[in-house]
């Protein structure tokens, strides 16, 4: 699976990637945002092969961001599958059931500001709500992180619930775009 977007490339996660990911995943501001500690090489390691694993599994999953003209990897944005009861992700657990497809993004801080997660989220949620023909999309935040609310709000989600029952060490908000399906 792979999309092209004006400056980007997304395909799926590589081992290659590992030297790219320790770079964003060992950064701790990156990773103060999401609410965690830098994680180590072997850390990382494990990540990109559940990331793998997710895409087998689920069909979907994070994209590696790859910039064109350098073919340097920025980050990550697409998808990840929760229980929409537990809030459990499937990081974490093999999960089963109706299931929510969350859209994320995380870039190495020294590519902040330009513009290249919303690029990659508006590619990354056309292809879902085109050709796989979802019709809902969540994203999990916290509330002070207002550039991830930004992007959020630029591909048509907006605020839905606040404080999920997630197991994070800090207060997330759900965002989201077309309706929750009744249970
Ligand atoms: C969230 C994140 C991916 C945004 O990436 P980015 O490429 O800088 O985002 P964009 O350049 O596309 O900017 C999106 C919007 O947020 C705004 N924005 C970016 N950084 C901001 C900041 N620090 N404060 C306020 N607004 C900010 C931009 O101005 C833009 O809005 P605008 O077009 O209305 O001006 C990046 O900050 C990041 O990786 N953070 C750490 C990981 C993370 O928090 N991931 C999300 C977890 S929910």
């Amino acid at each position: 699976m792979r999309l092209e977007t004006e400056r980007l490339v997304l395909r799926l996660p590589d081992r290659d990637d590992l030297d790219g990911y320790a770079e964003v995943f060992g950064d701790p501001k990156v990773m103060k945002s999401l609410g965690s500690e830098p994680k180590t090489r072997e850390e990382t390691m494990t990540w990109i092969e559940r990331k793998r694993w997710h895409w087998e599994r689920y069909g979907i999953g994070l994209f590696s961001l790859i910039r064109k003209s350098d073919e340097r990897l920025l980050g990550r944005a697409g998808f990840l599958m929760w229980d929409p009861e537990r809030w459990i992700s499937a990081m974490r657990a093999d999960l089963e059931g109706e299931l929510e497809t969350e859209i994320g993004w995380t870039l190495g801080s020294e590519h902040w500001g330009h513009g290249y997660a919303t690029e990659a989220a508006v590619a990354c949620r056309d292809w879902a709500l085109g050709e796989l023909g979802l019709t809902r999309l969540v994203s999990v935040i916290a509330p002070g992180n207002i550039a991830s609310i930004r992007v959020a709000e630029k591909i048509g989600e907006t605020f839905e619930r606040e404080d999920l029952p997630a197991p994070f060490p800090q207060r997330v908000d759900l965002y989201s775009l077309g309706n929750r399906p009744a249970r």
